[in-house]
This record gives C-alpha cells, structure tokens and sequence, in this order.
C-alpha cells in the first residue's frame, strides 16, 4: 500500500546534471533529507547550499538512504557507477531514471535481482522546469512492492507518478515511443518555420498558426488508435494518395527554394510504398504496415 506519511523520509540522488539538480532540489523543497553525489562534485554546491548533503563517495551517498535516485547520462554510465556499491544497495529501492531502451532496462533489473535491490525504472516525460509539479509525469515499472512503498516520495518529483506494470521495460517503451513522435514532429516543426522564413515570415508571425495542427493532434491520435486496434484504416475523408500529392507539393516548394527536405521525403516514401502495396484508398495510419516491414 502507498503511505502517505513518507514525507521527511531520506533520499539519495546519484547525479546532478540539468536533470539530476532538479530532481534534488525537488525533494529539498517538499523537506526530505536529501544526500548527493556526482562525478563532478561542484555541481552539487547549490543544491548544499539549499540543505542537501554531499556525499564523497558513492557508497556513502548509497548507505545515506533507503530510497536511491539515479540519473545520468545513460544505463552504462548507471552501470560504472552501481557495479561498486551493490553490496550497500542490497535491500534498498533504487529508481533509475535515466533514459535508455527498454532491453537496458530489463538488464539492469536483472542485476538489481542478482544483488538483492529492489528495482524500480522510470523515465521522466517533462523538462526540468517542470519537476516537482503536479502535472509533471514520471513512468515507472518494475518493482510493484517499491513503486506502493515510495509512491508519495516519488510524487513529490511529478504528481503524475504512474505506474506500468512489473515488466521494467514498459516505461521506457514508452518514453522512447513518445520521444519518437516528439523529434520527428521537432523535425516537422522546424521545417515549418524554415519554409516560411524563406519567404521571409518571422518565425514570431508564423508561430501562432501552427495551432491549426497542434490542435487537431488529440483527436487524431484517438481516431488513429481506434483504427489500429480495429485494424482497418478507411480513407474515407482523406486517402493516401492524396496526402502523398501533398506532401510532394511541400518537398518540390521546399527543394526550389534550396531548404533540405529529408524528413518530408522520409514521409513521402512510406507514403509511396503503402501506394504501391495497393493501399492507395485507406488513410494515413496506414503507413504502419510498411513501418512494420521496413525491408518491403
Ligand atoms: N534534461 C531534461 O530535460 C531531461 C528530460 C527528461 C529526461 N531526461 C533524462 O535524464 C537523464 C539525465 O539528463 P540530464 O539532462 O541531467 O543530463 P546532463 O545534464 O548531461 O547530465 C549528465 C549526468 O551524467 C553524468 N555522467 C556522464 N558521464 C558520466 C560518467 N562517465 N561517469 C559518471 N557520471 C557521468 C554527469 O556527471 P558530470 O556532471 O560529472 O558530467 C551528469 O551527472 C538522461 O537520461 C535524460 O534523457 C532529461
């Protein structure tokens, strides 16, 4: 069960970049004893300054606290770092939220299991100046008994604290597929302003227009998945072929005035082989099939 009345309970945080400092100072703000450590100890001046203990050495950090944070840049660092100390860790929580793929993931449970720690992965899916907010969301899977035991600590960092099941790969299939969508759509923006800046639109005028797509995506992606898990993608009201007019009309525009198009012609092609395995009348989610066969 999760216990409400773990506020004050003490905590350790292994790594203090742009992600690691807000995560610490979180926890400093809601008046949990909070003990650091990172490879470049400077970075934890601040966060001492504020009431945080700096640790020397990992293992010092580790044996501080029963509940331990990491996160840094990537599971092999996460490795060098714990691969010392799993002996302290042995019979604590240790949350890992640093982002890596979801076969890292499980790999890392698999060691956590082998040295007795109770493991927990998350992936965080908001930027720093979000932490410790109540809308900010954090995905965690994993240890059940260690997500129910620290949930009102691991609330304190994003009051959307949500938990995805036993499997530890689940957060981060998540977070990599929604960062997926976030770069390539990063990508789509860009091109946007560049192909109105070169008829010289500031990006400042052009900005608010781009409320007519980012307003329609909630409802897409629900209508999407509502074609996916039927498993038939109707063209009714938009088909592929026209969409692929479309989106040749963007890279021709772009082209002609010397702008890179890659992303726009990545699209375009999976367009085209969705056309070409005679899917021309269905819409656009249809593209998964040649998703799913990136050889046909
Ligand atoms: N920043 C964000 O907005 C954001 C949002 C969501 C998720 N995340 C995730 O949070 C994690 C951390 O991101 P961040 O923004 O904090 O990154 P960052 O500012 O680049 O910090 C990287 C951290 O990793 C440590 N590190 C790197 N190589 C190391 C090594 N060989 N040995 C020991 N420590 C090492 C760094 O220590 P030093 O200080 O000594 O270099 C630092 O503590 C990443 O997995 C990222 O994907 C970040």
């Amino acid at each position: 069960m999760s216990n409400p009345n773990n506020s004050g309970a003490p905590v350790t945080v292994l790594g203090l970049g742009a992600m690691g400092r807000a995560l610490a100072g979180a926890f400093l703000r809601a008046g949990h004893p909070t003990t650091v450590w990172n490879r470049t100890p400077g970075k934890a001046d601040e966060l001492v300054a504020q009431g945080a203990v700096r640790a020397g050495t990992v293992a010092e950090a580790v044996t501080a606290s029963p509940l331990v944070i990491v996160c840094v840049l990537d599971y092999a660092v996460t490795r060098t770092i714990l691969e010392p100390v799993a002996g302290p860790l042995s019979g604590r929580v240790l949350v890992n939220l640093t982002s890596d793929t979801p076969e890292r993931s499980r790999s890392a449970a698999a060691w956590a299991a082998g040295h007795g720690i109770d493991y927990l992965d998350g992936s965080i899916m908001v930027p720093t100046p979000v932490i410790g907010k109540p809308d900010a969301m954090i995905l965690y899977s994993g240890s059940r008994p260690a997500f129910e035991a620290h949930e009102a600590t691991l609330k304190v960092l994003g009051g959307r604290a949500l938990y995805l099941g036993a499997d530890h790969g689940m957060a981060a299939v998540h977070d990599l597929s929604l960062l997926g969508f976030f770069y390539s759509a990063m990508a789509g923006l860009v091109h946007a302003f560049a192909l109105a800046g070169s008829e010289g639109i500031a990006a400042q005028e052009f900005a608010p227009y781009t409320e007519a797509i980012v307003g329609i995506l909630p409802a897409i992606a629900a209508a999407m998945a509502e074609d996916l898990d039927r498993g038939t993608f109707s063209g009714d009201e938009n088909n592929i072929v026209m969409e692929a007019a479309g989106i040749a009309h963007i890279i021709e525009a772009a082209t002609d005035r010397g702008l890179d198009s890659d992303v726009l012609t990545a699209v375009k092609n999976l367009a085209d082989r969705t056309i070409a395995a005679g899917h021309g009348d269905a819409g656009f989610v249809s593209v998964i099939e040649a998703m799913r066969r990136p050889s046909a």
